[in-house]
């Protein structure tokens, strides 16, 4: 039997974790869920944010369902050391797992248009797949400090390190239109003339099929949210990854929308691409697609179940059509969203 770990985290995270579990259990009634702490929270209990118990939990687990970590502005949280933060946390569990190649969908249903702040005719057909690298760059390098007036941090890459986050990439658009756009910063920064020689030396090697081209990252900022039908699968390291996936979340009309999923060498991490929102956290309104699709790809490319994963996809579609959320100008809570959920699932039935 499939096990998968849930981390619902800190702020909105278990309400929308628990949203996600109902109907992860709905679908796959045969998976085990078991809860283990991350975050905030589990430092308040264990000292830790990714307490050993948790990193023993892992071994045994076909897939990992996260909520989100962290607090407000001014949590006491943000005053501790550096290691023991919730987003520390974070980061080393997507180490210990080994997922370089966080895959962020970003998609404008049909019928859905009208969720986007964009003009309908911008956001229509919108299917982008960014691929983020996220496990080295700027984020994880350890030459880093900050000393009285001064501080730096290193965007360090190695060619291996791009070309196994890159063949995800053109694996991922093998399966779509065929086409990468590789973004970066190449004009000023040796680690993006480094990123984008051996992403084209890649493609030119093993993917003559894939239409690749490069483009710069504030040009791409600009473009995603003015022309996003340009682009199929986007190619970026970490940071640039972070920023242009909020940005992007523009276009179906809400983080809350926005699901990801985290792949390397073992069990994948699912996880919603926005944060632990405390100013809503606590009150039931927090839009649980993002954490609903999540366990979507879950399903997809953790437990290999496509017509379940499928299942779920669409009946969240159905959902944000008939009980849009807060964020997304609606009036649906939570519950009330999740409940049209799990009724879409009834009358659209996995097929095989
Ligand atoms: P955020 O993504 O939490 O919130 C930004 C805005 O989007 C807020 O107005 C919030 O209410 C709204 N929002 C986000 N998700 C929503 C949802 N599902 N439904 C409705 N509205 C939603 O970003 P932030 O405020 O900059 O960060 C808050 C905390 O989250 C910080 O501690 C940050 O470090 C952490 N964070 C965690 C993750 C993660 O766990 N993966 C990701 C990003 C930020
Ligand atoms: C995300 C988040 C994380 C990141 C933080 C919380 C460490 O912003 O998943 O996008 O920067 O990767
Ligand atoms: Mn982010």
């Amino acid at each position: 039997m499939p096990k998968v770990i849930t981390l619902p985290g800190d702020g909105i995270g278990p309400e929308i974790t628990a949203a996600a579990a109902q109907v992860l259990r709905e679908v796959a009634p045969d998976v085990t869920l078991e809860e283990h702490a991350l975050g905030g929270g589990a430092y308040d209990v264990y000292g830790d944010p990714f307490p050993q118990r948790t990193r023993d939990a892992l071994s045994e687990a076909d897939a990992v369902l996260l909520g989100t970590v962290g607090g407000a502005q001014d949590s006491p949280w943000n005053k501790l050391p550096r290691p023991q933060r919730p987003e520390s946390g974070l980061l080393a569990l997507r180490k210990a797992l080994g997922c370089y190649a966080n895959l962020r969908p970003v998609r404008v249903q049909p019928g859905l248009e009208h969720l986007s702040p964009l003009k309908p005719e911008l956001a229509r057909g919108v299917d982008i797949l960014i691929v983020r690298e996220l496990l080295g760059g700027i984020y994880f390098d350890q030459d880093r400090k900050i000393e009285g007036d001064a501080a730096y941090n290193t965007m360090r890459y190695t060619t291996p390190e791009v070309e196994r986050v890159a063949r995800v990439a053109f694996w991922a658009a093998e399966q779509r239109r065929g086409r990468v756009t590789s973004v970066d910063k190449a004009n000023v920064l040796e680690v993006s003339e480094l990123w984008r020689r051996d992403v084209q030396a890649l493609r030119d090697r093993s993917y003559r099929g894939i239409h690749l081209n490069h483009e710069y990252v504030d040009s791409v900022a600009m473009l995603i949210v003015s022309n996003p039908s340009r682009y199929d699968v986007i190619l970026t390291e970490n940071l640039f990854g972070d920023i242009l996936s909020d940005l992007a979340a523009v276009i179906p009309g809400s983080l809350g929308v926005m699901p990801s999923a985290s792949l390397g060498d073992g069990a994948g991490l699912f996880e919603p691409i926005h944060g632990s929102a405390p100013d809503i956290a606590g009150q039931g309104v927090a839009n649980p697609a993002a954490a609903i699709l999540s366990a979507a790809m879950l399903l997809r490319h953790g437990l290999k179940r496509p017509d379940a994963a499928n299942q779920v996809d669409r009946a969240v579609a159905f959902a944000l059509r008939s009980h849009p959320t807060r964020d997304l100008g609606g009036q649906a809570d939570t519950g009330t969203f999740t409940r049209a959920v799990l009724e879409a699932l009834d009358t659209s039935p996995a097929v095989g």
